[in-house]
Formats: structure tokens, sequence, C-alpha cells
């Protein structure tokens, strides 16, 4: 693959077949420590992982599962906005490659026109008390031409362009535009320089949502983004409040987005 990276995906270790990047990832964390970018790749994944427990279907030849390795110089309450960080790099990538009008749906998901195209997974493990390693799990549908029953709300780019892409091309673009952000935010320890360019691409703003916190929902305008990746949201007694990424889901009102 080519790559413009300084360091991003230098190191690839790529599968036909694993259960899981992610598990993988962790598991070769705690053995051998591999260098910052090591980026694992499989054609197909027989445990995929989702957020909040689910899986994520990750059939042969026809999407990305990738986990890259990651070392940041941060505090661990400053990782989950990495998640963010990585959205806003695979939503400008594939925006660019695909012509979609794709956009973020607050925190880890890519969506266009309603529909569910990409999800990010990442998983942070402590070193020693001030040293983190995190795992970026992302999951794109690139090429998948119909999807199961009960995933009516996911889509690929194949589906919404009627072409095939390379996925490839798609990584290397990643790699690059997340090694130009990663850096800014690692640097900056803050979301702040990012900040308008995820609300902009966020489909999320100035919307309704349902905020799902365990069992409990409540129904809120979305608002902004704070300086630290949170989403600002006004309840309907015009309370307004800081939603951090954690276990969150959002969900637009009565639809997915
Ligand atoms: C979600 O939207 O729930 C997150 C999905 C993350 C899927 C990716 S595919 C590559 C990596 N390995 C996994 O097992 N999961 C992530």
């Amino acid at each position: 693959m080519e790559l413009n990276t300084k360091y991003m995906g230098h190191n690839i270790k790529y599968f036909d077949e694993i259960n899981s990047t992610n598990v993988y990832a962790k598991q070769l964390i705690k053995e051998v420590k591999p260098p910052e970018g090591t980026l694992i790749w499989s054609d197909k994944q027989l445990q995929g992982k989702g957020r909040l427990g689910r899986t994520w279907a990750s059939a042969a030849n026809v999407g990305i599962w990738m986990s890259l390795i990651l070392y940041p110089k941060l505090e661990p309450e400053k990782i989950s906005p990495l998640t963010l960080v990585a959205g806003l790099a695979m939503c400008q990538s594939l925006r660019e490659i695909s012509g979609l009008n794709i956009k973020l749906k607050w925190p880890n998901d890519l969506v266009v026109n309603g529909k569910k195209i990409c999800g990010i997974l990442s998983e942070m493990i402590m070193l020693a008390e001030q040293e983190v390693a995190v795992v970026t799990g992302i999951g794109v549908n690139v090429n998948t031409k119909e999807f199961d029953t009960e995933l009516a709300y996911a889509t690929s780019l194949l589906l919404e362009t009627g072409k095939q892409f390379n996925r490839e091309v798609i990584i290397s673009k990643f790699l690059s535009q997340f090694e130009c952000l990663y850096e800014v935010y690692n640097k900056e320890g803050t979301f702040l320089s990012l900040r308008h360019e995820y609300e902009n691409l966020c489909v999320n703003m100035d919307a309704d949502v349902c905020i799902h916190i365990g069992d409990e929902k409540f129904l809120a305008k979305a608002v902004s983004l704070s300086d630290n990746g949170n989403l600002c949201v006004r309840y309907e007694d015009g309370r307004l409040e800081e939603v951090s990424s954690g276990e969150v889901s959002v969900r637009g009102v009565g639809n997915y987005v």
C-alpha cells in the first residue's frame, strides 16, 4: 500500500481472517508493545466487536476492518475524544474519495442519507500510572451489496454510489489525515482547534436527540461541542448539560440519525 505518513501504518499486520482486530491489537500491546501507528487489518472478522457489547458484521472482501495502536501523551480522561479525531479524519477522507455527503454522528458513527456507513470502537489499556495505549478500531462498509434484515439502518459506499471502491486507497488517505489531526490533538490536549470542523460535519448540531444512558432516555437539543469533545445539549426545561462520549448513545427522535 502506498503511504504518505511519517509513522501511521508503517508497521502493518494483515490477516485474511481474524476474530477481531481490536482484540488482537490489545493482545499485541500486552505481549510486544508494537510501535505507535501499528495497523492491524483483516479482510474478514469472525467476531467483530461493536460498541456497548454489540457485534459488528465484518464479511470478507467488502469492508475495512482495522485497528490502530496509539500511545498518546495524554491523561486518561483525554483519551475518549480520540474517537472523535478518528471519526473526523475518516469522514473527511470518505467525503473526498466518494463525493458523498457523509456526516459525523457524535460520538462514533459516520452516516449518509440517514444510514450508518462506519463505526468506531476505541479501547484503552493502562500500561503504567500515567501511560496509556489506545486501540482505535474502525469498520467501514465499502463494497457491501446487502445487509441482514436487522441491519436496516446500515449502508455502504457501493449502495450509495453504485460504484466499487479500492479499500487501500481509503486506508492510505485516512492514515495521512488521521496522523495530522492526531498530532494536533496529542500536542494541544484539547479539541479546541478541531471543534469547528467537527461541528460543521456533525449531523446532530441543532437537531433533536434522544440520549440513551443505560436504560434511561432523555430528549434534548444538541447545541454545540465543548473544548473537550463533549456534546452540549439543552433539555426541554431549558437546562444545559454536557454529555461525555463514554457509555452514551445518541439517536435522532424516532429515527437512527
Ligand atoms: C460500533 O459502531 O459499534 C463500532 C464498530 C467498530 C467495528 C470495528 S471493525 C475493526 C475493529 N475490530 C472490531 O472488532 N471492531 C472494530
